[in-house]
């Protein structure tokens, strides 16, 4: 039995050896030491821990949402809110003309040459079809309630997670304006409402869909006095081209998937990102698509500052430690930097209803990274908790991912009861150095279970 346990565990090693380097000296900082040594911090509440409870929606809110559904056939409603949800969720990226015409020159070879217009333009939406990986939407008032129903819920945890992670890397960010792309019902709107109440006073949204905004307007109108539970907010069916007006918050959550390619989500990203004064966030999926796309904003926005002869540079505050190109890319893993986000659903009433999103996301600041900035390795896989180790996969400011096994014996109680109790998405305040360059990065040195297993 034990046999088998270890070689299970070091089949596990061997097979992430792929991805993560793994010999490394390993420290807690010694500002958390102290903390832990003094017993004024809990190591299950060490500074890196970034999971929060299941989060639910503020009570106005879900008032306002049952007054809403309830004004149409509430379970016609919730399984279209289901329909889409699962649609949203599986939805791929557009597929682009290049590909379009790479799979028309496979097919027809050089028949293509000879084709009428009609002809050309008849196969390359049959292409389309077949490969049709993604629909636009139409958001019209039945199609907003469902979106609702789905998804509110969802949309506000991740949006609030990730403003609260922002808060607690940089207390002193106070946004005064906020400018929400693709506002939809307003998640965004309330997740920033909730989280910097005391200083915003501006916040403008901007959504094509009509139906959208008059929802969102009608969640934040007060039933019996008719005036708006946030002041000075604005509705727009049009992104502004123009960078007149920055904003210190921008933000754009669950919208770049809704954009027909990837020339219109390059253009959008660079609008916002000239609208920002300040912190741009960027939400989507999880799932490969979502991440892709959160990736590729990363990229240009660091690219284009770079590029900039007048720029002051641009840096990443969460969730990467770095501004390399991600290092899941570089090792062609099909592995997304996704974390969970628990909710407590509304639907159906009266009931407690747990269940968890899948998120990526970024959030990208104006100017060049602080020198005192957080660069904490970040633990972008499940931990994987042993009887006498742990192993955390971690994303490391020098862009690499690292597997760090921590022991209680090699790294003394608290690194290894820190590591114990962190999980995926959060920090870890270690310092890490590399003690090896070698290229094969074997595990049988840190892994005690591997060496056990030799034993
Ligand atoms: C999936 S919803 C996300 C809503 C909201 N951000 C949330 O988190 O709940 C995407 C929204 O983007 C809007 N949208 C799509 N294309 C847009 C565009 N070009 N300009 C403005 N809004 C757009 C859609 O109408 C839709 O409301």
């Amino acid at each position: 039995m034990k046999y088998m346990r270890c070689l299970i565990n070091s089949y596990i090693c061997q097979f992430h050896k792929c991805y993560f380097s793994s010999k490394h000296s390993v420290e807690l900082l010694p500002e958390v030491q102290t903390l832990l040594d003094s017993g004024v911090m809990k190591h299950r509440k060490h500074p890196g821990i970034r999971k929060l409870p299941p989060l639910q929606l503020p009570a106005d809110l879900i008032e306002a949402v049952y007054r809403l559904v309830s004004n149409e056939n509430e379970s016609r409603i919730l399984k279209e809110a289901a329909e889409l949800k699962s649609f949203l969720a599986s939805r791929r990226l557009p597929i682009e003309e290049d590909e379009v015409n790479f799979r028309l020159a496979k097919y027809f070879g050089p028949n293509k040459d000879v084709m009428t217009k009609e002809q050309l333009i008849k196969a390359k939406r049959n292409i389309r079809c077949e490969f049709g990986r993604w629909k636009p939407i139409e958001y019209n008032y039945y199609q907003c309630l469902a979106y609702l129903a789905g998804k509110l819920t969802s949309n506000y945890a991740s949006i609030y997670k990730v403003f609260s992670e922002v808060n607690s890397v940089l207390p002193s960010f106070q946004p005064r304006s906020f400018f929400d792309f693709g506002s939809g019902v307003g998640s965004a709107v309330w997740a920033a409402n909730a989280m910097w109440e005391k200083s915003l006073d501006e916040y403008f949204c901007v959504d094509s869909s009509a139906s959208m905004n008059e929802i969102s307007q009608a969640l934040l109108t007060d039933e019996n006095t008719g005036k708006s539970s946030i002041k000075n907010i604005f509705f727009r069916q049009f992104l502004p081209a123009s960078d007149n007006i920055k904003y210190d918050l921008v933000v754009s959550a669950f919208s770049l998937l809704d954009l027909p390619s990837v020339e219109e989500r390059v253009r959008t990203i660079d609008t916002l990102w000239r609208k920002t004064k300040d912190i741009l966030v960027i939400i989507e999926n999880g799932n490969l698509s979502g991440f892709f796309s959160v990736l590729d904003a990363r990229d240009y926005v660091l690219q284009i500052e770079k590029q900039l002869p007048d720029s002051n540079g641009a840096h990443v505050v969460i969730p990467c430690p770095h501004e390399f190109s991600c290092p899941l890319m570089k090792e062609g893993s099909k592995k997304t930097c996704g974390f969970y986000v628990p909710y407590e659903d509304i639907f159906p009433r009266q009931r407690t209803v747990l269940k968890k999103d899948w998120i990526s996301y970024v959030v990208l600041r104006k100017g060049p990274r602080p020198t005192d900035s957080n660069m904490w390795p970040r633990i972008v896989q499940p931990v994987l908790k042993k009887s006498h180790f742990v192993i955390c996969r971690a994303c490391c400011s020098d862009g690499m991912l690292k597997e760090l096994t921590i022991t209680k014996a090699r790294h003394g109680r608290h690194a290894y009861r820190c590591a114990r109790s962190s999980s995926l998405g959060d920090q870890l305040p270690l310092n890490i150095e590399q003690l090896e360059n070698n290229k094969d990065n074997s595990v049988t040195e840190d892994c005690p279970e591997k060496k056990i297993n030799k034993e």
